[in-house]
């Protein structure tokens, strides 16, 4: 079979590892020919690809980013843009097409399956808020990294008795904010699925200081809401490429902590640290269950679907429940938060 691959939306450790076994069984097992294209849905529109084969796979597992480069590019957007790439499809002469991406990238595989192209999605987002999944590579990676900063901040943060705020990815949900607080013993953590309610962020800080802790790591995703009276240089805005950003967060929370406990405050903003560099061993054992499975399922006819992990388990399930909603951080894990809290 002849095969097309794209990596779109934010890149995350452990794309290669997908690309790699993709294309891998596909040739030793299966005799496919593979189609690479460049940055993300661009690559499909623009018909800007490169052949894939074991030589340009090889020894690629182990490195962050993604050899295929990808983009935000939203082809829904684009008036023609779905007609358009099904005829590079077709020009491609392509059997099948796999598509590794977060909501955005599979909202698009899935208008292409609508309009008769058979395709399969691989799940990925650093934020693991993709719905029908439970985990998506690139995520223990993340968390991984923004645990070692919370580490750190630890030890400064106390050698200067000061509150430090530290932001990390999560724009619709709170997964790492979560795990890397948790795991970084974050004296607060918040998250978007719950607002920010400043006094009692405040009164946990006091309690620890009057209690001996003189120093204070908070943990806060981008998306979480600070309540509006706080929010000055906090917000969404679109950049000049037509893509929404977060900004401020950290910032803005710090600055109401300080002015509102008087502790000395510092922010800090893991930001695109916490995608880039290598992918942890387990990312690369998740992406690449991921891949393998991607072109079985490709060889099986199973198209319209997203490769998923459930439990321990490789199944799949239809790509538009996927993208029917996020998967957001639910009241399970948030008692994880109240269970760790002091009574204030
Ligand atoms: O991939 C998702 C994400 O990590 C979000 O948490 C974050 O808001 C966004 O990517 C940032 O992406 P960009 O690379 O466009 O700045």
């Amino acid at each position: 079979m002849r095969v097309g691959l794209l990596t779109g939306g934010g890149d995350c450790p452990g794309l290669n590892a997908v690309i790699h076994a993709v294309v891998k069984k596909g040739i030793i097992h299966y005799g496919d020919e593979f189609v690479g294209f460049l940055e993300g849905w661009r690559g499909v529109l623009d018909n800007n690809t490169i052949p894939l084969t074991l030589a340009t796979v090889d020894g690629i597992l182990t490195k962050g980013g993604t050899i295929l480069r990808t983009s935000r590019t939203n082809v829904r957007k684009i008036e023609g843009g779905i007609q358009k790439c099904v005829e590079t499809l077709k020009a491609n002469k392509l059997d099948a097409l796999i598509a590794i991406g977060g909501d955005d990238t599979q909202s698009v595989t899935n208008a292409l399956i609508e309009a008769g192209v058979p395709g399969v999605g691989v799940p990925k987002t650093i934020d693991n808020d993709l719905n029908g999944t439970d985990v998506c590579f690139g995520f223990d990676t993340a968390v991984g990294i923004a645990t070692e900063a919370i580490d750190r901040l630890h030890t400064t943060a106390e050698a200067h008795n000061r509150v430090i705020v530290c932001e990390v990815m999560g724009r619709d949900a709170g997964w790492i904010a979560l795990t890397a607080g948790v795991a970084g013993n974050a004296h607060v953590v918040l998250v978007p699925e719950k607002p920010i309610d400043l006094d009692h962020v405040c009164a946990l800080l006091k309690y620890n200081h009057d209690h001996g802790k003189k120093y204070g790591i908070v943990v806060v995703a981008e998306g979480a809401k600070l309540p509006s009276g706080a929010q000055t240089t906090v917000g969404s805005k679109v950049d000049s490429f037509g893509h929404a950003r977060l900004s401020g967060i950290a910032q803005a929370l710090a600055e109401a902590i300080e002015e509102k406990t008087g502790y000395e405050t510092r922010s800090v903003n893991l930001g695109h640290t916490q995608r880039g560099g290598t992918p942890s061993a387990y990312d690369r054992m998740l992406a690449t269950r991921y891949g393998l499975a991607a072109i079985d399922m490709v060889h099986k006819g199973e198209f319209g679907r997203l490769v998923v992990l459930r439990g321990t388990e490789i199944q799949s399930i239809p790509l538009a429940e996927a993208i029917s909603k996020n998967r957001t951080v639910d009241d399970h894990f948030l008692e994880i938060l109240t269970g760790l809290e002091p009574k204030v």
